[in-house]
């Protein structure tokens, strides 16, 4: 917590209570509100800690107070300042229980002004609703604002929390090269020309995925950091350019001994917000997630859970079911409780995002709350198909069910965003945090535009022991030892443990399509360490942003990183990226665009 000490002032706001009444303090820091009131002053004196309230009383302070009347008379929102007077507590009638100094005041006896200001774009206040454009173009403003404080402070005390724990359990805080060699985190690298090597590159790092499992191979057996990563993506809320990640590594672990090591870090965490997650943290197959969730990173806070209806609707009328399902696809469908009375141009809107996300379409039948059955599709099925389908969703009175029928991993994906929507149209209430385990994910994913298999999490991942007989014949079952975290349907991290033999590397990374040469050159160092004695190994990275996001309860990273990007890469601060000089791109050998 802040403090007086090392500083010119005798107490920071926060220390300011009941104790000090009658003490004599000096305190610094900016003008929030002034309000004149006749003869007296009010003065909110803001500083990291909190808000005091100066007064003003030429009537009644010593003859300095009279020059510091007349200094407040002068001083503006946002200057800076110090103050020396004497703490007394407030008439009744003025005390404040929402501010934690609400019961005392600062009778002024001295003001110096140690710096003006200008006028500030925007309020420094919470609460504000300024276009964030102006907030990052004047981020050093938007940060002094309290709620941005908070922020920042709780982030600090997680890292913290993060390196007192893992500093306890034995690891290691190594850094690793910021300037380096691609590593496929699957994004763009980020590239830097080399001056003294022309024509040649480093790429700024995607993780530390391969110097953390080369620290394993060094023998440090743990090892942690609270590691910078670039990747050159598609930005979007809760993504960045550059972001954070708590990046761990063991060796001689099981995933299992990795999920609980983790799972004692978020408790660590977690206590710093007042909040106890369940121990352990339940944990649910990647292919049950898809199945019911629609989605590798479910929210589970509330239901509308994916049933698969195919096999009570194979025989009827309506054609695409009956042929999706004969071509050997499926008809799966949610039921949404208490969608039964919504108007057709909700449906309609819903079966656009089902077709933006690549669906044939998103068929519905709604069962309003007065009874009966309302959908263009109901005729096409028996009595009987109607009572199972019913059943088999739950059906009852003021509920609309949603089908999309067609290949399992598209039908899964368009009914896991459809959930979402639903939940967000429906007003389901989503409080608190729910935190779980996503494990077992495929080793790899077949590219939508390629159709070339890719690693789902990185080419390092070991796949399960037992499959090993099927990664050429059979890729895409093969399974992984791979484990992700979830919180409130967000990915907040995501881990496996690593193959630590130089002939199954090589064996995936073929499989990946580098023949053995390209996977030499790429990889020779990783592959030559790994014939050195390579423990087994494991470890995982939690995306720091993300979570103190989430534990802010905030909707964007960019609210928890301190100065960050806007979605097209851009900082408006400091107007990066920007130009270089001619002279600075031969220096690099790269020609000017002219
Ligand atoms: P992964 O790529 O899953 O794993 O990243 C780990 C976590 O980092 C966060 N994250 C991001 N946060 C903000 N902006 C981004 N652009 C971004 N990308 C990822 C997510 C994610 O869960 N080396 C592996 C970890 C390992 O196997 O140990 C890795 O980087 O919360
Ligand atoms: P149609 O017979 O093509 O007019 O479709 C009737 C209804 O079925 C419409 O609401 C479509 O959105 C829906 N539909 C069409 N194809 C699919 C599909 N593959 N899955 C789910 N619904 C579909």
């Amino acid at each position: 917590m802040l403090d007086n000490s090392y500083s010119t002032r005798t107490h920071v706001n926060a220390q300011l209570d009941a104790d000090v009444v009658g003490q004599k303090v000096t305190l610094a820091g900016w003008v929030g509100r002034r309000r004149d009131h006749g003869g007296l002053i009010f003065i909110d004196l803001r500083d990291r800690s909190g808000i005091a309230q100066l007064v003003f009383d030429p009537q009644h302070a010593a003859a300095s107070g009279v020059e510091a009347f007349h200094a407040a008379e002068t001083v503006r929102p946002e200057w800076v300042i110090t103050v020396t007077g004497l703490v007394r507590p407030r008439p009744d009638s003025a005390v404040n229980p929402h501010l934690p100094t609400g019961a005392i005041e600062i009778l002024v006896e001295t003001l110096t002004v140690l710096n003006r200001a200008n006028t500030p774009p925007f309020e420094i206040a919470d609460g504000i609703e300024t276009d964030e454009a102006l907030r990052l173009r004047w981020r050093y403003l938007d940060i002094r604002r309290p709620e941005m404080t908070k922020i920042l402070e709780l982030r600090s005390a997680v890292t913290a929390a993060v390196r007192t724990a893992l500093s306890a359990r034995g690891f290691l805080e190594i850094e690793t090269p910021i300037l380096t060699k691609a590593t496929p985190e699957g994004a763009r690298d980020f590239i830097v020309p080399a001056r003294l090597a022309p024509g040649k590159f480093y790429a700024l790092p995607q993780s530390p995925q391969l110097f953390k499992q080369l620290t394993m191979v060094a023998g440090l057996e743990r090892y942690y950091q609270i590691a910078r990563c670039f990747r050159d993506e598609d930005l979007r809320a809760d993504r960045q350019p550059e972001f954070t990640q708590i990046d761990i590594e063991l060796s001689f672990a099981t995933a299992d001994d990795i999920m609980r090591l983790t799972e004692d870090l978020m408790h660590a965490v977690m206590a710093l917000v007042g909040t106890a997650l369940p121990d352990p943290l339940p944990r649910i197959s990647w292919h049950d997630a898809m199945n019911r969730y629609g989605s590798d990173r479910p929210d589970t806070r509330f239901g509308l859970t994916l049933v698969d209806l195919s096999e009570y609707v194979q025989h009827s009328d309506f054609k695409v079911f009956a042929s999706v399902v004969a071509q050997g696809g499926v008809v799966k469908a949610v039921n949404a409780k208490g969608a039964g009375d919504w108007a057709r141009s909700k449906f309609d809107s819903l079966n656009q995002l089902a077709l933006d996300l690549g669906a044939k379409g998103l068929a519905w039948i709604a069962f309003p709350s007065d009874g009966g059955v309302k959908s263009p599709i109901a005729k096409f099925f028996s009595e009987e198909e109607m009572a199972a389908i019913r059943q088999a969703a739950g059906v009852e009175a003021g509920d609309t069910i949603f089908f999309c029928a067609g290949d399992l991993d598209l039908s899964n994906e368009v009914l896991g965003a459809v959930r979402l929507r639903l939940a967000e149209e429906l007003g389901i209430e989503r409080r608190g945090f729910d935190a779980l385990w996503v494990t077992d994910f495929p080793l790899f994913v077949r590219d939508k535009e390629t159709g070339r298999w890719t690693a789902n999490h990185h080419p390092f991942t070991r796949p399960f022991d037992e499959d090993l007989s099927l990664l050429e014949s059979e890729p895409g079952s093969v399974g992984s030892y791979s484990y992700d975290l979830v919180l409130n349907g967000y990915e907040v991290g995501g881990g496996t443990l690593r193959i630590h033999d130089a002939d199954l590397q090589l064996r995936i990374l073929e499989i990946l399509g580098h023949d053995k040469q390209a996977a030499e050159e790429q990889f020779g160092f990783l592959l030559e360490a790994l014939r050195f004695g390579a423990p087994p190994h494991g470890g995982i990275a939690l995306g720091l942003d993300r979570l103190i996001m989430i534990l802010a309860g905030r909707d964007s990273i960019r609210d928890v990183i301190a100065f960050p990007k806007t979605s097209s890469g851009a900082d408006l601060m400091t107007a990066a990226p920007a130009p270089v000089t001619d002279r600075a791109l031969k220096d690099l050998g790269i020609k000017p665009d002219v």
